[in-house]
């Protein structure tokens, strides 16, 4: 993994940034994973200012979203949908047919599953998906003990993830129990991934899927697995790290050409 260390989360946004556009450079119909979350936003704030001010063209990108919670309907305004359209894609111009964002009300949630699956793949695969990182250590909606193989499919969120998330619905209890979420398997198959996480409450979550072993308990440490994983982290974030001067040794001695 490629561990970057920068001085906040806008910094993290930035440089972020550069590496989405960097794959958007690269392909010709660019297909983006995008993630919810806090942790995101000052990168979707950078590339809706490099679309306003510097003509950041999504015109040929599709988009595939990480999860989506189950029952709730596209426009409630906690749905995974309600908080893409709002932060990032009614501000940019993927074209609506290309954004894809699991199906939280499907009758028939194995089908839908499928469907997302095939939908990724029709698309020749994802070139960069953005990750955040969970305090449980999960990535998407993949909870400890998920499966590293694992396919879109529904899944049970943990206590501590539903309490985590309660910031955004006022209480706990209107967190919903079930989810819809890509696999680690199918997050193993993009070609790139761009994990970012701020602040120290993750710092032990980065350590250990960084440091720590490969472990089902920590759903992200399967991103050892991956030969093309950028880690972006803020100070707080990095702050648990044992090997930290060596990442900060590595990135200030990379060949200008191979920066983002
Ligand atoms: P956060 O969520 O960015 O809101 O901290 C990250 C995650 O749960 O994956």
């Amino acid at each position: 993994m490629e561990v970057i260390i920068q001085p906040n989360a806008e910094a993290v946004g930035r440089y972020a940034a550069r590496v989405v556009t960097r794959v958007m450079r690269g392909r010709l119909a660019p297909v983006l994973g995008l993630a919810t979350g806090t942790t995101p936003l000052p990168l979707y704030q950078e590339l809706i200012r490099l679309h306003r001010e510097e003509a950041l063209d999504f015109g040929a990108c599709s988009t595939f979203n990480l999860d989506e919670y189950v029952g709730l309907p596209a426009r409630h305004p906690q749905s995974y949908r309600s908080f893409m359209q709002e932060h990032l894609l009614s501000r940019i111009n993927v074209p609506p047919e290309r954004v894809h964002i699991p199906d939280g009300m499907a009758e028939d949630i194995a089908t839908a599953c499928a469907d997302y699956e095939e939908a990724i793949r029709k698309a020749d695969g994802i070139d960069v998906q953005v990750l955040g990182i969970g305090t449980s250590g999960h990535i998407g909606f993949n909870e400890p003990t998920s499966s590293l193989r694992s396919r879109t499919r529904i899944k049970t969120l943990t206590d501590r993830t539903r309490r985590d998330n309660a910031r955004f619905f006022g209480t706990e209890e209107d967190v919903p129990h079930h989810v819809i979420t890509m696999g680690i398997g199918t997050i193993l198959d993009s070609r790139r991934c761009l994990m970012l996480a701020t602040g120290a409450g993750k710092a032990p979550a980065v350590a250990a899927m960084i440091e720590g072993p490969l472990t089902a308990m920590c759903p992200a440490s399967a991103l050892q697995m991956h030969p093309q994983v950028t880690v972006v982290l803020d100070e707080a974030a990095a702050s648990a790290l044992t090997h930290g001067s060596y990442y900060r040794w590595v990135y200030e001695n990379k060949p200008a050409w191979q920066r983002d």
